[in-house]
């Protein structure tokens, strides 16, 4: 007989269980508890039995009612507050779904690379507008109207005296007018310029450096353009100034690497010299200090300018600058 109040127990609890569903915990409730339910039943069966099994029988049996009915009353309470139904519920012990995790563009992870060297030399990082009027973009930087140096660069013209910035030195101007000396500053930024083939885009990113104080020399823009050099290629990186011009300095030194591909000895990479352009630089021209009200007398500095699509280029080994702009995960991830 007790075997029999077991049984009617596990399968109770076994139906219980299973359902989370509020009408269906009430039809179990009945079927067990209720009036004419399985446990009632046994209870009002219990004179048949032998008279020494009978008091056991009887206190196993209310005892197995009151179980049910407890976990009956919990089991309602937590179904009709809404907690989700058995199939429903969140496998915590699963391992989770990881969503695919995105990371820098190439070209920001080096502008950040070479703030970050400027920065820990002194350097304050300024930003300023990609539309720009002629005169800080030319007229201020040396370059007057019909300058052939205007030839070097094809502008995007918005109007006669406003364009879409050609270069990221007007920063200079526009850093100088607002304060006195010392300056040392690097602008990175978006520059425009009408060209385009395998190693232009119509936009692309420069990085400007002016350094202004007392005594200032040549000697200090080598200093710290090999530094530089040194930091973002690498410390044994060969690297030579040589002559040329801008408009804005005097003298201007552009600044070469030894090869990457070829380390020196000439390949497609450098056209057979050797060497691959870094960037521009020179000795800011007294006339644009002229133009911002610098003392020439007192003050002398350094200037220097680099594409930073083309460091990208020469540190990557990439030879179409337009990859960098095409969004094609297979070259993104790479990086
Ligand atoms: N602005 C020049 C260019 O776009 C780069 C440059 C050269 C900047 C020499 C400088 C400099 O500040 O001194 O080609």
């Amino acid at each position: 007989m007790e075997k029999h109040i077991e049984q009617i127990r596990d399968e109770a609890f076994r139906e219980l269980n299973a359902t989370s569903d509020p009408e269906r915990i009430k039809e179990l409730s009945v079927r067990y508890l209720g009036r004419k339910g399985a446990i009632t039943q046994f209870l009002r069966n219990i004179s048949g039995l032998p008279p020494e099994e009978r008091p056991e029988a009887g206190r196993r049996a209310n005892e197995v009612k009151k179980e049910l009915d407890a976990a009956v009353k919990s089991a309602l309470e937590t179904a009709e507050s809404g907690a989700p139904a058995a199939e429903d519920r969140i496998d915590v012990s699963l391992p989770g779904r990881t969503p695919p995790r995105g990371h820098l563009h190439p070209l920001t992870r080096i502008t950040r690379e070479i703030c970050d060297i400027f920065t820990r030399l002194g350097f304050d990082v300024a930003e300023g507008p990609e539309v720009e009027s002629d005169y800080y973009n030319f007229e201020a930087l040396n370059i007057p109207k019909n300058h052939p140096a205007r030839d070097m660069q094809d502008t995007f013209y918005i109007s006669d005296n406003i364009v879409l910035r050609t270069q990221t030195s007007p920063m200079q101007i526009r850093v100088m007018e607002k304060s006195a000396p010392p300056v040392r500053i690097i602008a990175p930024g978006k520059v425009y310029r009408c060209d385009s083939d395998l190693t232009h885009t119509p936009m692309f990113h420069q990085v400007e450096g002016l350094l202004v104080d007392e005594k200032v020399s040549f000697g200090d823009l080598k200093g710290i353009l090999t530094t530089f050099v040194h930091q973002i290629f690498d410390p044994e990186t060969s690297l030579r100034f040589r002559p040329s011009f801008f408009p804005f300095t005097e003298p201007s030194a552009e600044v070469d690497i030894l090869c990457v591909m070829c380390r020196g000895k000439g390949c497609r990479v450098c056209s057979h010299t050797g060497w691959l352009e870094v960037l521009g630089s020179g000795m800011v021209h007294p006339a644009v200090f002229e133009n911002v009200g610098y003392d020439t007398g007192r003050y002398t500095g350094f200037a220097f300018g680099m594409g930073v699509e083309r460091i990208a280029m020469l540190k990557y080994g990439i030879d179409d600058i337009r990859k960098y702009f095409e969004n094609d995960f297979r070259f993104l991830r790479q990086f």
